[in-house]
């Protein structure tokens, strides 16, 4: 979650965070008597767009084929190739960009017809298909590599949103960052005279660690937009953009329903800063108020800059990982980029849905670590680093003490869990994993381990 509001990062701690870059603690619930509960589940086409780095195109089949993080050397995305040393530069003050994340680059889960992204990717789309046959261009191979500009200032991030701090995002130098969001695609798409589109792809965001997120996952975007001739022959009282925000609510709600089935909705209102008004809907699912995703009336600032003055448009985005976990009962994201044959092979094209049967749950170690901090401390950077160790063995980072003594100095206790979702692991090795923790934490945080 990137709050606008620094406080309620812990606030919402609770909530999957996995899909909302933007949105706040909501305003008001617009539809329903309940309280917002805190504890809703944790849990193509070629580039139109030139990718940021550009290089020469590979030729065909020079995609990697990479065997681990850092044995590629370069990638491949949509015809565009990514090397290393452009994206991961230890030696540069203005880029955060580890192994762990340029290793991600290019796997494109949401390619895969028989991974549960892709599954639920191409549900989403016989849904379009079938209500606005032909209406949608489908987008799902945009580079992930965008400007600035595009992931922030486009849409109306405002200069000093946290989003748009180091700690939040991965940033491949000053102006370049890997979208934190699918909506930085909106304005180039618009200007390329799209009107409907949705854009799939793997998105990245710093954040802490636990079986509910991961630093990079999937999202879809949705936009459509009206001209005059769409409302004026509607009969529809009312203004533009109750017309838009009519149309975005039966279209959401009708998705909703072709992958949830006949569930209890409501609409929620919230922010965000391209769009306005803005909702997220929640879904009535297994007992608990779930959010399925965030839209709102596109901000006419957008349409105006990108060449649609006098229309109107909606947007959506939502996070497939948190769909995906509920719909095929996940119980932990890091599952999702797990190559193993006994995760893969339970699912297949076109059934979403199936319930993934856990093939042994290998037992957690919880290990210990307490520091004094300094200024420059963050939660982010602690998990980049653990992460930067021990990979997808980590499973959660807990803050579980923290408090001041009277010189002013600042102690955190963190608790590490480690486990494989593959086996199970040796003593020696998790006190290996823990030694190289900290002294990795030690020299990269400069923090004093107590
Ligand atoms: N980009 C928003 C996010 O990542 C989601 C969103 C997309 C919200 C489009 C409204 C409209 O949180």
């Amino acid at each position: 979650m990137r709050p606008l509001i620094r406080t309620a990062r812990c606030c919402l701690r609770a909530r999957e965070r996995a899909m909302a870059t933007f949105s706040v603690a909501p305003a008001a619930i617009s539809s329903s008597t309940a309280a917002r509960p805190l504890s809703s589940l944790r849990p193509h086409r070629r580039l139109l767009l030139p990718c940021f780095l550009h290089t020469a195109p590979a030729p065909a089949g020079a995609r990697a084929l990479r065997t681990s993080a850092a044995a590629a050397s370069a990638v491949e995305v949509g015809g565009v190739k990514i090397a290393r040393k452009d994206v991961v530069k230890e030696d540069d003050p203005t880029n955060n960009v580890p192994d762990t994340i340029f290793s991600k680059i290019g796997l494109q889960l949401h390619m895969r017809d028989n991974h549960p992204l892709g599954i639920l990717k191409n549900t989403i789309y016989d849904y379009f298909d079938k209500n606005f046959a032909g209406q949608f261009y489908k987008f799902d191979d945009l580079c992930p590599l965008v400007s600035v500009k595009q992931n922030f200032d486009d849409v109306l991030v405002p200069a000093d949103h946290v989003s748009r701090s180091y700690n939040d995002t991965y940033y491949v130098d000053g102006q370049t960052v890997l979208r934190c969001h699918t909506s930085a695609h909106q304005a180039e798409l618009l200007r390329d005279g799209h009107t409907h589109f949705l854009v799939t792809g793997d998105v990245y965001r710093r954040d802490s660690i636990d079986s509910t997120h991961y630093p990079v996952f999937h999202q879809m975007e949705g936009f459509r937009v009206f001209s005059p001739d769409d409302w004026s022959g509607s009969g529809m009282d009312g203004t533009a953009y109750a017309y838009a925000a009519a149309d975005l609510k039966k279209t959401l709600e009708g998705l909703a329903r072709h992958l949830f089935g006949a569930v209890e909705m409501r609409w929620v209102d919230t922010y965000f800063p391209f769009t306005n008004p803005s909702f997220e809907l929640e879904i009535y699912f297994q007992d608990d108020w779930l959010e399925v995703l965030g839209c709102g009336v596109t901000e006419q600032e957008i349409l105006k800059r990108n060449g649609r003055t006098d229309h109107v448009a909606w947007a959506f985005g939502l996070g497939l990982e948190r769909l995906a976990m509920v719909l095929f009962d996940i119980p932990d994201i890091r599952l999702f980029w797990s190559n193993d044959k006994r995760f893969t092979s339970q699912f297949s094209e076109g059934k979403l849905g199936v319930k993934f049967k856990p093939f042994s749950k290998f037992p957690p170690c919880y290990k210990d670590m307490s520091f004094w901090i300094n200024d420059e401390f963050t939660e982010n950077n602690l998990c980049e680093v653990v992460r930067g160790i021990a990979g997808d063995l980590v499973e959660e980072v807990k803050l579980i003490d923290n408090f001041t003594n009277k010189k002013g100095m600042t102690s955190h206790c963190y608790r590490i869990a480690y486990r494989s979702m593959e086996r199970s692991l040796t003593d020696e090795e998790i006190n290996d994993l823990q030694w190289n923790v900290r002294e990795a934490v030690k020299s990269k945080l400069k923090v004093e381990l107590r």
